[in-house]
Parts: structure tokens; sequence; C-alpha cells
């Protein structure tokens, strides 16, 4: 199909340029010519060393740490390819932060990722493509169109093909119910839900109850995004003392922030899958850990807002079962979304 916009382009901040480096690999494109540092007194610069009058642009950039430094790059490199002339900018934000920042749950509190989405929109982007937000409804939060893909059917495939009986999938939260009922159907197995509590305004939460059957089962977490692992480690403690056999994690976010990691080896997962919407170092790996490239999903969404076919087809194809594109089956199956 004919490309509704002149050449593609994917571009880069600092954030996660190896992601970026495997989109365009995935797409077979180049990688996008552009300078984006900080001088001394933290201001970021940014400049467009390639010419991009007329083109399609995407610029990876995930909300990854330094956080805010992340978002600034964008909104910048924003600003200077729509003054480039760029025909469409959108911004490929495969890890939203913030997210939890979604409604007025207290007195006097902001809504920042509505706050967010109107920072992107002021800075030009004409849509944004992200995966696994928060929640659904953070979507609404944008006046233009929003792709929001998910990493879990990805995930999940992995899980179906090692065949792990007496499996049951435990969502980490009542809000994460949704999300752990569709790896469950995916995987054919029951779905119990932790009742999670969060207290102050830390970072800690407390276990209240686990509803549905787990004893002499082995449990498979799921939720969106690790950050200081607390919710998954709770979760698991909870389900050991229910005579749980062994614990897995699937998570499409892997922050792990202050000492997660080495919560997560001490803890004993038999395998803690994700994916590498946010860079994960070699210190923040072990061999329980196991990164699935979101690259691929995400380079086959580019190619169809590209081109101007439907993302929504990927949510009722499996290339691989058919055998006619192994090479995004991957992507394919990443793509459905409940
Ligand atoms: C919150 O509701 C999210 O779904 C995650 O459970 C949360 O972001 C994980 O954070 P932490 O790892 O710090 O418990």
């Amino acid at each position: 199909m004919e490309a509704a916009y002149q050449e593609m382009r994917i571009f880069s901040g600092n954030a996660h340029p190896e992601l970026a480096k495997a989109i365009c690999d995935y797409l077979e494109t180049g990688y996008g010519a552009c300078e984006v540092f900080e001088f001394s007194n933290e201001n970021v610069f940014v400049r467009v060393q390639e010419n991009v009058r007329n083109r399609d642009v995407y610029i990876v950039q995930p909300f990854v740490s330094p956080v805010n430094t992340s978002i600034m790059e964008l909104l910048i490199m924003i600003d200077a390819l729509k003054r480039a002339s760029a025909g469409r900018v959108t911004a490929v934000v495969p890890y939203y932060a913030y997210g939890r920042s979604d409604k007025k749950d207290q007195p006097r509190v902001p809504i920042t990722a509505r706050l967010l989405a109107n920072m992107i929109e002021t800075a030009g982007a004409d849509r944004v493509l992200t995966v696994d937000l928060h929640a659904g409804q953070i979507q609404g939060f944008f006046n233009i169109p929003l792709d929001e893909l998910t990493a879990l059917f990805m995930i999940s495939r992995y899980f179906r093909e090692k065949n792990l009986d007496d499996l049951v999938v435990v969502a980490t939260d009542v809000g994460a119910s949704k999300r752990a009922r569709n790896v469950a159907q995916s995987l054919n197995a029951p779905l119990a839900i932790i009742e999670k509590r969060r207290g102050a305004n830390d970072d800690k939460t407390q276990v209240v109850n686990v509803i549905g059957e787990v004893e002499g089962k082995r449990a498979l977490l799921v939720d969106e995004e690790i950050n200081t692992g607390g919710t998954i480690l709770n979760a698991a403690e909870a389900l050991k003392t229910r005579d749980v056999t062994d614990v897995f994690v699937a998570c499409t976010h892997p922050v792990f922030s202050g000492d997660a990691v080495e919560k997560f080896q001490a803890a004993g997962f038999g395998e803690v899958v994700v994916t590498d919407t946010v860079p994960l170092p070699p210190e923040k790996r072990w061999p329980q850990l196991t990164v699935l490239s979101i690259a691929p999903l995400i380079g086959e969404a580019i190619s169809r807002i590209h081109t101007g076919r439907s993302i929504g087809e990927l949510f009722q194809m499996d290339k691989e079962e058919d055998g006619s594109d192994p090479k995004v089956a991957n992507a394919m199956v990443g793509a459905k979304r409940g």
C-alpha cells in the first residue's frame, strides 16, 4: 500500500536509543540524525541534522530515568521537528510515566498524566503510540489519535510454550484484573485476584486478601509495571503463605527502581518475564529474568500507521499460525488486546 506521507524517519532522544535502533532494524530503515544534549545549566538542546520536510517522523522516547529530562527531550524534539516542517510527528512513548497520577483521589493533588498529555499535544505531536498504559482511560487525556499496544499477549505466548501445568494467573490488584483475565484466557488457566491496599503517598503496598483458589498451584503474577517491586513481592509472599508451589511474573515495564533487582533476585521466582520498553543494563539482569523485545510489535505498528493500514487488524491475526510472515509473528500476537 502507498504511504500516506513521504519517507518515514525514526528519531530517538537519550532515553532508550537501543530500542529505537531495534525498531529501525525491524523496519529496515536508517536511524534519523539528531543531536540531543544538555548544556552545563541543564537546558536541553536539540538539532535535527537531516531534512525532514514533509516526512513521517516517529520519536522513540520512553519516560525513563531521568524521567523529567526524558519528557523535556521529547517535547523539545517535537518542537524542533515541527519547526523543521516534518509532515507528521508521532510520539512513540513505550513507557508512559506518571500514569498512576490519573485521577484526583485525594484533596489538592494534580492529575499529572493528563498534564503530560496536554504538554505533548501543545508541543505539536500529531499522534501518540504507546504500550500498556497504567489505565486505559489515560487514552482519553489526549485529543489526538493514540494507539495503545499491549505486550501481555506476547508474554502469554511465551508462557504457553512452557506448558506449565497447574497454573493460576494472579492479578496484583483489582485494577489489574482485566489484564490478568486476558492472560488467563490466553493460557486457559483460572484467575485469582490480590486485594492490595496503598496507604500513604509512598511506594508501600499491603496485601489484604487473595480472591480465588491458589493452593497447590503455580502462580503467574501479572502487572503492567514493576517499580519498587513492592506490589509483586508482597503478592508473592501472600501466595506462598497459601501453599503456592512456585511463582512466575509477567510484566511489561521493568522499571526496577532502588534495590528492586536485589529483592527480586532474593525472592526466588521461577522466572520473571518482562519487555525492553525501558532500558535494562547488565546490572539489572539475572539468570531468572527473561527480556522479550518489544521492537517488532512497535515496528509493525509504525509500519501500519505509516501506510494507513489497520492496527486493529493485528488483534485478529496470528501470522505465524497461518505461516505467511513469521518475521512479524511476535508483533501480531503481541498486538492483540482486550
Ligand atoms: C499500580 O497500581 C501498578 O499497576 C503497579 O502495581 C505498580 O506501579 C507497581 O509499583 P511497585 O513495584 O512500586 O509496587
